[in-house]
């Protein structure tokens, strides 16, 4: 049966697609303000530490249990034990619950890159810009849907012609974009106290919160737990060096979140004349504080439109990688064709993203248990369904299939440099840290702490 699949052409598209899918939102907006609210330089480090160690171990059981079954996350599992293909049906879960919301977000995005565009930035940076936005009832769905179109589309092409061409091109694009408005924005007057604060370790903040704040977004960020790994591991070639490839991934993703940082907490700081409280506006802060820096910027129009241009080249890419993981499912589950599976998943998709997308305008009245629908979606997924997800799969392979099953399947192409340490995390460490994961974003839900 692998045989006859479709896959990546080589290891390079591989670990461009899996970047792609790695570098999101996560990356450009959530991670650099947390490191500004958890103390720099100590972040990073925590960061960095456990991208190495429980990132890695995660990410490379996923992707070798996807090489090894030769199938998407739906049934990887299954093929090897077939009391666990529940697991895999819980990993397509998740993206089935993500995909629709994050084409909200998407939606937003296509929005503020289409006025940056038209060179509309100041009309982005007033006050009620977002908020008159995302309230609206017609304009939202059109960007969301227009966003949801075209991610299908990508995904109908296929694997080779699709996934992998798109990443190849925008991957590279992004890294060259990044750079250079980083280098613009830290060579602005004032921007060296911001990079300062940026990278410069706050000793107050290494505590368990800052720990636990550090690895759930390292979930998020590298896109475990939702069967993606799992998926795109299975159009890796048998040939390729899987530790490296997955090594190239962790570096690609920790990359680009750190120079997102760069750019994006030295120019708010300047803006703000050194308030730290400015860099903690959550979910605003792209879409509120971003533009009215932009503003006030020389160049401020061109900057914001290629800014715009790089987290929709990064969205994108995740959500192609979202539904890739869908699609293969159900290609596979119900032996249909790809473009039969995306139209069907386009069409459940769109009815799940209305609700979310109306959530913040005609239907706001509407809450599940105190969540807007939006909301709700993503508590669930991030901060229940993955880190279940995530606990079995460490269970799996330490205690029942036995962690050669990775092992095996590492070798077979290379040398597993870091096996003791895959087997330690996989065995011991991860588990614990899932559970302590999902007690704290459980808690963190429910408003009883706040990150
Ligand atoms: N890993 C992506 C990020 O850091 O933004 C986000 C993401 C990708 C979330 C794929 C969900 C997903 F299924």
């Amino acid at each position: 049966m692998s045989n006859e699949r479709s896959g990546f052409s080589s290891r390079l598209g591989f670990v461009l697609a899996t970047a792609g899918s790695a570098v999101g939102l996560g990356n450009l907006w959530r991670f650099p303000y947390l490191a500004a609210k958890y103390g720099g330089g100590s972040f990073l480090l925590i960061y960095l530490i456990l991208t190495v160690t429980f990132g890695f171990a995660l990410m490379i059981t996923e992707v070798s249990i996807g090489r090894g079954a030769g199938t998407s996350a739906l049934h990887a599992f299954g093929h090897f034990h077939k009391k666990f293909k529940f697991l895999g049906y819980l990993c397509s879960l998740i993206p089935f619950i993500i995909f629709p919301y994050y084409c909200v977000i998407g939606g937003w995005i296509t929005k503020y890159l289409l006025t940056s565009l038209q060179g509309n930035t100041h009309a982005a940076a007033s006050d009620t810009f977002f908020t008159g936005f995302i309230g609206k009832t017609s304009e939202p769905m059109i960007c969301l849907l227009f966003f949801m179109l075209l991610t299908t589309i990508i995904v109908a092409l296929g694997v080779k012609e699709g996934v992998e061409r798109v990443s190849t091109f925008m991957m590279p694009a992004l890294i060259i974009l990044l750079i250079g408005i980083s280098v613009f924005c830290i060579t602005r007057p004032g921007a060296m106290a911001g990079v300062a604060y940026y990278l410069k370790p706050d000793i107050k903040h290494l505590s368990p919160t800052t720990f636990l704040a550090a690895l759930g977004q390292l979930f998020f960020s590298m896109s475990l737990a939702m069967g993606i790994m799992v998926t795109y591991g299975s159009y890796l070639p048998k040939k390729a060096d899987l530790e490296k490839s997955v090594t190239q991934v962790e570096i690609f993703d920790t990359g680009v979140a750190f120079l997102a940082g760069l750019l994006i907490v030295p120019t708010v700081f300047v803006f703000s004349n050194g308030d730290a409280s400015m860099l903690a506006k959550g979910p605003s802060l792209m879409f509120v504080m971003l533009p009215k820096v932009f503003d006030s910027m020389a160049f401020g129009s061109i900057i914001a439109a290629v800014f715009f241009i790089l987290v929709f080249f990064a969205a994108l890419t995740s959500a192609i990688s979202i539904l890739e993981t869908l699609v293969a499912g159900l290609t596979e589950g119900l032996h249909i064709k790809r473009t039969t599976a995306c139209i069907i998943m386009f069409v459940l998709a769109a009815l799940l993203a209305i609700p979310s997308s109306f959530g913040f305008g005609i239907w706001s009245h509407i809450t599940i248990i105190g969540f807007s629908f939006l909301d709700f979606f993503d508590f669930l997924s991030n901060s229940i369904l993955m880190p279940v997800a995530a606990f079995l799969i460490c269970i799996f392979v330490a205690y029942v299939v036995k962690p050669d099953v990775v092992i095996n399947e590492v070798e077979s192409s290379g040398k597993f440099k870091r096996k003791s340490l895959f087997l330690v995390m996989i065995k011991y460490l991860a588990p614990i840290c899932i559970i302590a994961i999902l007690i704290f974003s459980i808690m963190e839900g429910m408003g009883m702490i706040t990150v």
